[in-house]
């Protein structure tokens, strides 16, 4: 399976030209799966929950995700993308998932980061598992079991963990990282899942009459034995695309006595 991560500098506010710098570069080369990142339209450091909102947009009517569907269709791939949902009064910051069959999912971030927290609703549906199809270059029609968190949900293990018990192959990332720890954490969030991971960074700055943001990149994917399979740089705009094979991702088993899952301690936890 073929899976592509856009790394991109957005521009706050300016949607089409977000979109339309997105959708260009997923057309430059084949994949089965591309990830964009976290807000990836309207750029990050809102400055009021009214602009957040007007810059929020229903999914799936909106025309954000109503422009993925459409060239996934046309380019026959998946897009996950974060952009912020509309929904009634509230605002939510969101990663979708679309294909050729239309809209599949939706995740509303649960961990908001910093000022976020003043802008957004805190995600309010479980984390969930899809499955997604997609023909493998020896021709069979194959399943990858598709998880999404956004960003700052790296630091609470328990997010990439459930999304591993649910049965996820493949956790989409978008992000939108300040911080400089996390491409090396998602390193120890795939070994103790077995799990892939897909982080699609921005990189630039924003500092709309606040402090400065500097967005670090290292947009990657980590494979479940922990190896950095790709890495784009801290600024450079960038389309990387990796070749994985997804049930690599289900064997649990550690050594003939031990098994990632089925070892854990429940009674002793919390
Ligand atoms: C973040 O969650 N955007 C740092």
């Amino acid at each position: 399976m073929r899976i592509g991560l856009v790394q991109m500098n957005p521009k706050f506010g300016e949607t089409t030209r977000n979109l339309d710098l997105a959708l260009k570069l997923l057309s430059s080369k084949p994949a089965d799966l591309w990830v964009l990142p976290e807000l990836f339209n309207t750029g990050y450091q809102f400055i009021s929950k009214k602009e957040a909102y007007d810059l929020s947009e229903t999914v799936p009517s909106g025309p954000t995700t109503q422009s993925l569907i459409e060239i996934a269709k046309t380019l026959k791939t998946h897009i996950v993308a974060g952009l912020a949902e509309r929904l009634g009064k509230k605002c939510y910051n969101a990663s979708i998932l679309v294909g050729p069959s239309g809209h599949i999912a939706t995740y509303r971030k649960i961990h908001l980061f910093y000022e976020e927290t003043r802008w957004f609703t805190p995600g309010d549906v479980p984390f969930q598992v899809n499955a997604i199809h997609y023909k493998s270059q020896a021709g069979g029609r194959r399943k990858c079991n598709i998880g999404m968190m956004i960003c700052f949900d790296w630091i609470f293990p328990e997010s990439a963990r459930t999304l591993a018990l649910l049965g996820a192959d493949l956790i989409c990332h978008p992000s939108n990282l300040v911080l400089p720890h996390c491409p090396q954490a998602m390193i120890t969030r795939c070994l103790e899942n077995r799990v892939f991971a897909a982080t699609a960074n921005r990189i630039g700055t924003e500092s709309r009459k606040k402090e400065k943001l500097k967005f670090i990149g290292q947009s990657q994917i980590v494979s479940p034995r922990g190896q950095v399979l790709s890495r784009a740089s801290s600024h450079k705009e960038a389309v990387h695309v990796v070749t994985i094979e997804p049930k690599d991702a289900r064997t649990k088993a550690i050594n003939p006595y031990n098994h990632l899952l089925n070892d854990r301690v429940e009674q002793f936890y919390k």
